[in-house]
């Protein structure tokens, strides 16, 4: 079987040099194994959670679709599409914050860290927080699970988004699934051996510390960049440590191990840092001219890009359409016309059958019991406090169904019914396993007369 690979690209700002060999380049590695079944898209909607200014989020989706595609994503062979192209995306992350708890999003790394910063500086907690921040992992959740990805690729600050989205499928599983995995429960990968590049003065490359290396400036303008990269202030001629220079990290990052070996050498001998910088060029212009000029003619022809991301989105939504449709079913969101069978079900055979008996005991609290058709008594449930929560009970496990109904063997004779990791009723006690075993099938057969 083929592993499904999806990872989403936040739309804001321009890919620097770290971004591509970071995520971008490894990323498009993957895509062409044969045993990946890959999904990029552009997570556009995140992208407002950031940003109010529509320009920039129109300009950084295009230059972003452009850089993937320059850098040889191949769009006919993975599915590449925008977020907000994908209207079942949204409609999904309603569904799941129906069943999110606010306080797995209380936890989220992202609010609480607006959360803390906010107390520091002695305003009130939730000051400029939106409903997007706050909700941003339900979102992300949707992004996965509609595509029912088994494997996504993130960097480390991403980790507990994808542990949540795990939780949410679960609990939709649960609540929905009638014993049946409607979600495949998602699973983060780290990528260890991807470089992460230092930028021009050794910190990490990124936007935030203004020390990023365009990816798809002018050659002039990549080496303007190099030439700013901070360096010690040997002379030329005095030898240089390569491990303690940013600017052979950079070359390490895109050379052969023998360009990698040559350039050591080089430094250790004396190399003139204007001249390393001259070679760190020519290395990195030697990769990206090419596409380079490709993301040029991409960008140059935004109508062509449209097209691309339509086709995407049209294949995207081949999966996600039939796929919320069934979903919409799960959670009760169906057609009257198809359902008018089941909202007046026919009349049960006169005669004896199963039932739910409930009661209440002397110290006021609610109890019920689950008789086979023969009278058999297989069931006592524990203590409830009213008896309409005895009916929501009784109306779920019979709506569930034999095959949803959680059964667990006690130690010794005996067994228990659970329902939201609760236990809620308990068998009598058997003589033999094997005696419990059978009760333990009369129950699910009673139930089944019921679910009919
Ligand atoms: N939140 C991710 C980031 O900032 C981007 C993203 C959105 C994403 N939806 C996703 C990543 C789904 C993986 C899967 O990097």
């Amino acid at each position: 079987m083929k592993t499904r690979i999806l990872t989403g690209i936040t739309t804001t700002g321009t890919p620097h040099l770290g971004n591509y060999a970071g995520a971008i380049r490894p990323a498009v590695v993957a895509s062409r194994a044969a045993s990946a079944d890959s999904f990029y898209f552009l997570a556009d909607y995140h992208a407002l959670i950031k940003c109010d200014d529509p320009l920039r989020i129109q300009r950084s989706r295009l230059e972003i679709a452009a850089t993937w595609l320059a850098c040889g994503l191949d769009a006919e062979r993975v599915t590449f599409y925008r977020q907000s192209d994908v209207p079942e995306i949204p409609e999904l992350t309603w569904l799941l914050t129906c069943v999110t708890a606010k306080g797995l999003l209380n936890r989220a790394h992202a609010y609480k860290a607006s959360v803390d910063k906010n107390v520091e500086n002695g305003e009130d907690p939730d000051a400029g927080v939106t409903m997007g921040l706050y909700s941003y992992p339900v979102l992300m959740a949707a992004d996965i699970l509609m595509f029912n990805a088994h494997k996504v690729p993130v960097g480390r600050d991403q980790i507990q988004h994808v542990e949540m989205a795990r939780d949410i499928a679960q609990r939709f599983n649960h609540l929905f699934g009638q014993g049946r995995e409607l979600f495949t429960l998602p699973e983060a990968v780290i990528e260890e051996s991807v470089a992460t590049l230092p930028g021009l003065d050794g910190r990490k490359m990124s936007k935030s510390y203004d020390n990023t290396i365009p990816l798809f400036g002018s050659a002039k303008e990549l080496k303007a960049a190099v030439a700013r990269i901070v360096t010690d202030s040997k002379l030329p001629g005095e030898p240089k440590d390569p491990d303690s220079s940013h600017l052979f990290t950079l070359y390490q990052a895109f050379a052969t191990p023998a360009q990698l070996a040559a350039f050591r050498a080089e430094l250790c001998d004396g190399l003139a840092w204007g001249e390393a910088k001259q070679r760190l060029f020519e290395l990195l212009d030697n990769e990206l001219s090419e596409p380079r000029e490709l993301y040029r003619q991409l960008i140059a022809k935004p109508a062509e890009l449209e097209e691309i991301l339509q086709a995407g989105a049209a294949k995207a939504r081949r999966i996600a359409t039939p796929f919320l449709g069934e979903l919409r079913e799960a959670v009760g969101l169906r057609n009257f016309s198809s359902q008018a069978q089941s909202a007046a079900p026919a009349k049960k055979k006169a005669g004896k059958v199963a039932r739910f008996a409930s009661f209440r005991e002397a110290d006021g609290a609610f109890r019920f019991r689950f008789f086979a058709a023969d009278g058999e008594e297989l069931l006592l449930s524990r203590p409830l406090s009213n008896p309409k929560a005895i009916g929501q009970l009784t109306q779920r496990l019979i709506a569930g169904g034999p095959d949803a109904l959680e059964l667990r063997e006690d130690e010794g004779s005996q067994f228990t019914l659970w329902l939201d990791d609760e236990c809620i009723a308990d068998s009598p006690s058997y003589d033999t396993a094997e005696a419990m075993d059978a009760a333990m099938l009369r129950v699910r057969a009673a139930l089944a007369t019921l679910a009919e």
